[in-house]
């Protein structure tokens, strides 16, 4: 039985956790959010990459895992390399779906949607310049919708005409394909369909989940054991109120615990 964790700075990942959960049933599941620090996607990008390679040092050193997924686009597009450098279990990143929508574009008009950090990133300058130079790319930040779908998994109502505003640009660039850059957003996906049913609203889970297979594969760990009932722990660095909590059971964890510190953060200049 495979032991995957998941980490993400809330929610976010648990949209990758469904991919994961369909395709690798068996898997035991820790998930981490860091809701004490959340949102990421705003903060100095120094001290992000450091308290990230933390948290993942102290989450490898205090649990037996088979893969760590980050599970946020920010943290992968961040720091993804120098966690690969300094951490010896396998980890796979979510980053933003540029190639695909580059390949399924009909109209060379292509949209962004994520945090400010991933937006104004290298990495997404590189992953446009190699695989959809030809297009026409709008980008929207938005730190925004992070906190919408923090409170609609925390079963709190959220207002559509914010989203609408926050989406126009796409709207008004005619794209026809938009990659959601972070993995708070596909939990919105009713939402922004509602809004604008004729964009293809597309994201990486799915294929993280198959990265996740083959890497099983390839390092021989047996994932085709059924057992009655894998783990499902879920720790976050903040309190959890009730509607999260509700949301949890309903995503599956059995062990749900609140105000975890894998290691003492020093909190200076937290804020870019
Ligand atoms: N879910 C994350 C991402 O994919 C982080 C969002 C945030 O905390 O800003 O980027």
């Amino acid at each position: 039985m495979p032991r995957i964790a998941l980490l993400d700075s809330g929610i976010g990942g648990l949209s990758v956790l469904q991919a994961i959960k369909q395709q690798i049933p068996n898997a035991s599941i820790l998930y981490f959010a860091d809701h004490a620090y959340s949102p990421y996607g705003n903060k100095d990008t120094l001290w992000l990459n450091h308290h990230i390679v933390q948290l993942v040092s102290a989450l490898n050193q205090q649990h037996k895992l088979d893969a760590i997924v980050i599970a946020c686009n920010t943290a992968s597009t961040l720091c993804l390399a120098q966690l690969r450098q300094c951490i010896n279990t396998p980890i796979i990143g979510v980053v933003p779906a540029v190639k695909t929508a580059a390949n399924l574009t009909k109209n060379q008009s292509i949209g962004v949607l994520a945090t400010p950090t991933t937006i104004h990133g290298e990495y997404l300058k590189s992953l446009i310049s190699d695989f959809a130079h030809q297009c026409q790319i709008t980008k929207v930040a938005s730190t925004e919708l992070v906190s919408l779908a923090e409170k609609k998994l925390n079963k709190q109502p959220i207002e559509q005409k914010t989203i609408a505003h926050i989406i126009e640009p796409l709207i008004k660039s005619r794209c026809d394909y938009v990659v959601l850059g972070c993995t708070h957003f596909p939990h919105l996906k009713p939402e922004l369909t509602a809004l604008a049913a004729h964009i293809n609203w597309i994201d990486s889970a799915d294929a993280i989940a198959k990265r996740c297979i083959s890497l099983l594969e390839d390092t021989h760990i047996e994932n085709n054991h059924q057992t009655p009932k894998p783990h499902m722990s879920f720790y976050s660095s903040a309190q959890i109120n009730n509607g999260l909590h509700l949301t949890l059971t309903e995503f599956g964890f059995t062990h749900i615990q609140a105000n975890v510190q894998l290691y003492d953060v020093q909190l200076n200049s937290v804020h870019s």
